[in-house]
């Protein structure tokens, strides 16, 4: 497996690569989630490569840059027994100029659920997956649907910037007691490691009240908030599956999507229904 830090590096060896490259963005501190999507890539392309960075642009400024895990070498291992063929991982430096054009996230998309609270956040996230994109052209590039409006937003981008990549949605990975698996995990402690359930017990919730014919928004909107309730909650949503509020569910066009605080750790979960 190559491990390449720099973009020249990088462009240099992609020059020479044949057949189809898939691409796997992450920033690191690995666990089965990310490990699925590389699967998939490893199954689906010639060539496999991953990125790690831990991206500044798109973490706001009171926010866990600093803290964020980083696992280099445990990344690299699990990168090497999933086949991976090259490892991208750049310094801050590497990646952003001083000066360099501002890429803006669609306001109506980007400033919404996860762009609410974390506003700019998907400029920086779309700021450096297009860089990635860039560097290493990828045939199809994979991500995962545990961050469902990441993956919409730059599902957007490619289709309006004619960008020729195949974007694969990749399943959520959950622990056996229906946990989503996130980096942001390892912040929690025991008890809060419990209370984080409730995310995912209020989705199962949801979809069983789906599932016994309530269509309300509304009203699954309520079933969420109230499993939650020990939880700071930042929103428990019903949208359709482009990311507008509907009065009444519709099967295959709605997303669940919660997200709350366990202690200090802000978790996000959703549900495609
Ligand atoms: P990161 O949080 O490291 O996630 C990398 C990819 O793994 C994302 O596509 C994410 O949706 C996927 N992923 C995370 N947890 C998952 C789970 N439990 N099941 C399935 N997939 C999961 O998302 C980012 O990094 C960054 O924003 C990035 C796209 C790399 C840009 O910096």
């Amino acid at each position: 497996m190559k491990i390449v830090s720099t973009a020249k590096e990088l462009t240099a060896i992609r020059e020479e690569l044949k057949g189809s490259v898939g691409l796997v963005p992450t920033m690191g501190a690995m666990h089965n989630g990310h490990l699925s999507l590389i699967r998939q890539a490893r199954i689906q392309n010639d060539t496999v490569i991953a990125s790690i960075f831990v991206n500044p642009t798109q973490f706001l400024p009171h926010e866990d840059y600093e803290k964020y895990p980083r696992r280099e070498e445990a990344d690299l291992k699990i990168c090497t027994l999933a086949g991976v063929d090259m490892v991208f991982m750049p310094t801050r430096e590497e990646m952003y100029a001083k000066i360099e054009p501002e890429i803006s996230a669609p306001k109506d998309l980007a400033y919404i659920l996860e762009g609410s609270s974390r506003p700019g956040h998907f400029d920086g996230v779309l700021r450096v997956v297009l860089k990635l994109f860039n560097l290493t052209r990828p045939t199809n590039a994979y991500f995962g649907k545990k961050d469902a409006q990441q993956l919409y937003i730059i599902q957007n981008m490619v289709k309006t910037l004619f960008l020729n990549i195949n974007i694969v949605p990749c399943d959520i990975v959950r622990e056996s007691d229906g946990l989503a698996l996130s980096s942001r995990n390892i912040f929690l402690d025991e008890k809060e490691r419990v209370q984080a359930l409730a995310l995912s017990i209020a989705l199962k919730n949801a979809s069983q009240a789906i599932m016994k014919g309530e269509r309300d928004a509304k009203k699954i909107e309520l079933i969420m908030i109230e499993s939650l309730q020990d939880l700071r909650v930042d929103y428990a949503k019903v949208l359709s599956r482009d990311f507008e509020a509907k009065e009444q569910i519709v099967i295959k066009e709605t997303i669940l999507l919660i997200a709350a605080f366990v202690g200090n750790t802000r978790l996000i979960d959703n549900l495609w229904i």
